[in-house]
């Protein structure tokens, strides 16, 4: 690469596009994952891998939605959880990512071009699903956060249905994201999905959030239907202003649960 695409390619992945409703095109996410390797979006798996690793057993299946070029399922596989599906509806990135995986010898990890709102697997095939930054996209053109419009609503339930009903009894759907409690709350929380809903948060600066949905565990009492668990937060520094999860972050205020 000479260096005024260096130059540019730099500006590209601090600055983003020059509208987040790119990040509802498909052919946004295929065009840049064509010429990028790598973009952890969020915070990368040091951040929380020791939340993870208090809810995902070596012998879990492990479902992850909308997978990019992220390293998350490397330091899964790393970590021995090696029964590994990703989804992603880049062509682009699958590709990519299963070259990746073959390059690198995994045995077992499959990487399949999906939509995660119409998911294709049969009911109760996951331990886990996991995601991390990918529901977040689903709000970026969503107006008010408070009462969001009607597509985005519909778009993100069609998700958590999906996933809800391909998670196995007593399974988890852990939400890494940007979403505050306060609006996420609603989606997690309706009548028909059975999960329990905890979160903690992790990061420096900006608070990230780490939500663990379990199915078949909702708890009666309403009041307590998102119960935050304290766990020590590992705050490593970075300048986080500087990227383009800055940019992505929108709709989003800075305190927790104020109204
Ligand atoms: C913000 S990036 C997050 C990527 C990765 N999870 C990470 O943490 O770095 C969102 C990803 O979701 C994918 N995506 C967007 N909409 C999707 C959908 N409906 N189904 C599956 N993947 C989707 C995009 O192609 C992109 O790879």
């Amino acid at each position: 690469m000479g260096e005024t695409e260096k130059a540019s390619e730099a500006k590209r992945t601090t600055v983003g596009p020059a509208s987040v409703l790119a990040y509802l095109d498909p052919n946004y996410w295929n065009e840049r994952f064509t010429s990028e390797d790598h973009y952890e979006w969020l915070k990368d798996y040091s951040h929380f891998r020791h939340l993870i690793h208090q809810h995902i057993k070596p012998d879990s299946s492990v479902l992850e939605l909308g997978c990019g070029n992220s390293q998350l399922s490397d330091e899964l596989y790393n970590d021995g959880i090696t029964n590994i599906t990703c989804i992603d509806l880049s062509s682009v990135a699958v590709e990519k990512m299963q070259k990746r995986f073959f390059s690198k010898g995994y045995k077992g990890v499959k990487v399949l071009e999906g939509n995660m709102l119409n998911l294709s697997f049969a009911d109760e095939s996951f331990d886990v699903v996991i995601e991390k930054g990918t529901m977040d996209v689903l709000f970026v053109d969503s107006g008010d956060p408070w009462n969001p419009r009607p597509e985005a609503v519909n778009n993100a339930m069609a998700m958590l249905q999906g996933v809800h009903r391909v998670l196995k009894p007593n399974g988890i759907f852990i939400s890494i994201a940007f979403g505050q409690p306060h609006f996420r709350r609603p989606l997690f929380n309706a009548p028909e999905f059975t999960w329990s809903i905890d979160y903690t948060t992790f990061g420096d600066g900006f608070h990230y959030f780490f939500y663990v949905l379990r199915k078949g565990c909702k708890l009666l009492d309403a009041n307590a239907d998102v119960k935050k668990v304290e766990t020590p937060t590992l705050c490593l520094y970075q300048d986080e202003l500087d990227n383009e999860d800055y940019l992505f972050r929108t709709n989003i205020d800075e305190t927790d649960d104020q109204r």
